[in-house]
Parts: C-alpha cells; sequence; structure tokens
C-alpha cells in the first residue's frame, strides 16, 4: 500500500497541494492514508456519530480498491503529527462520490475538513473526474455548511434514508472540471 501511493502520481500532487495559509487555520498535512492509519480513521469516524458508521473492513476495502481515495489531514500542532481527520473518495469514470468525512472533535472548525474536500478534489479533477457526489442527513448542520461552502448543490431528497435516527438524506452534487493533466481528457 505504502509502496502503491509511493509510486502514485497523486502523491506529489497531494503532498505539495498548494494550500493558500490564509485559509488555514492550523498547520496541516493532507496526505493519502497508509494502513497504518486506518484504525485510527475508524476510532475518529465512532467518535461522530453523523459519520457514516463503517467497520474496519470497509476502510481496508476501500483503501484497497482502485477507484477509492482516502485521504487523512495529520495537525502538527502535536509532535509526532497526528491524524486529525480523513476524507473518502470513491469514483466510476467522469462521476466520484464522497463517501464518509469527519474530523476528530478537538480538532474541528480548523479549515480540516474544507482542506481534505480541496486535496480530494485536485486529485479527483487528475483522474477525470468531472462531478462529485455525495449524501448528508438533513439535520447535519456543520456538514451542509461546510458543502454548501464548498459550492456543492442539492440535488435531491431520499425520504427515511437513514436508519437510527430515521432521516431524509439530501444528495448534493458540484462540478469539478476536469485537470488539464487528466488522462482522459480528450485534446
Ligand atoms: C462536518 C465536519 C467534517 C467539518 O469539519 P471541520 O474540519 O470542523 O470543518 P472546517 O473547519 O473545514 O469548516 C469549513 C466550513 O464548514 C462550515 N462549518 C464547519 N463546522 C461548522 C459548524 N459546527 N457550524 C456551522 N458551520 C460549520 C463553515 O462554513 C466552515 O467555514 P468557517 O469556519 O470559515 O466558517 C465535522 O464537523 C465533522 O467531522 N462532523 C461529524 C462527521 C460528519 O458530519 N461528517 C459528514 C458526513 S456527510
Amino acid at each position: 500500500m505504502l509502496l502503491a501511493f509511493a509510486l502514485h502520481p497523486l502523491t506529489f500532487i497531494l503532498t505539495h497541494y498548494p494550500f493558500n495559509p490564509c485559509l488555514l487555520k492550523c498547520a496541516m498535512r493532507v496526505r493519502p492514508c497508509s494502513d497504518d492509519d486506518l484504525p485510527t480513521i475508524h476510532a475518529i469516524q465512532l467518535k461522530c456519530p453523523q459519520a457514516a458508521q463503517w467497520r474496519l473492513e470497509d476502510y481496508t476495502q476501500l483503501a484497497r480498491d482502485p477507484l477509492g481515495t482516502i485521504l487523512v489531514a495529520e495537525a502538527d500542532d502535536e509532535y509526532p503529527p497526528r491524524v486529525a481527520g480523513f476524507a473518502a473518495f470513491h469514483r466510476a469514470t467522469d462521476e466520484a462520490e464522497l463517501r464518509n468525512m469527519a474530523v476528530d472533535a478537538s480538532h474541528q472548525r480548523r479549515g480540516i475538513a474544507r482542506a481534505l474536500l480541496a486535496a480530494g478534489i485536485r486529485a479527483l479533477q487528475s483522474s477525470g473526474v468531472s462531478r462529485l457526489f455525495l449524501e448528508v442527513r438533513a439535520s447535519n448542520q456543520p456538514a451542509l455548511a461546510l458543502y454548501a461552502s464548498a459550492g456543492f448543490n442539492v440535488l435531491h431528497t431520499r425520504r427515511d434514508y437513514y436508519h437510527d435516527p430515521a432521516e431524509d438524506a439530501l444528495v448534493m452534487a458540484r462540478d469539478i472540471n476536469p485537470s488539464p493533466f487528466s488522462p482522459s481528457r480528450k485534446k
């Protein structure tokens, strides 16, 4: 897995993502996850009931899927730096889905989710993805505010989509222009 990331051309894009420092409220690094990160991101998810509640094996499976991308954000306010949040994406042809995302409560509201989304979008653009979808609980105001500020629009509502507790899902999407360097982009 580590070797795969070391060889993957997106690694450079992600680790050298040109963040505007003015937008960041804490020093952080966004990078692809390694197998060693999976228990940590699962633990973050377990502490966030609004996140999709996956088993550890679900992360392992997505990390091994060539169409899956899991990014982690390391906050640099601790030594050694600690994984403080993650975002999990899956792509299919020119569309992709944000499957899950959570930031540890102690690191929320510092721009970590915004940075994870931005890095994920850049990675997906480089893979030729032109549209990103997601589903979110209708009551999840922090996530809705994040997605609206990141350019997502509500497409439709899925009635009683969620259980425990039962709730509607809002399906949101935004266009992402494929990178001019995308392998699938036609001249
Ligand atoms: C939603 C979540 C991922 C946001 O993570 P975060 O790192 O705190 O978000 P950011 O600091 O990057 O915030 C970016 C923007 O999102 C919005 N936002 C984030 N948290 C918010 C909150 N509690 N209330 C209102 N708006 C919020 C704001 O517009 C914010 O920009 P601002 O701080 O400049 O006002 C985090 O609250 C979380 O992990 N929630 C539990 C899991 C979850 O809901 N996952 C999403 C499932 S679809």
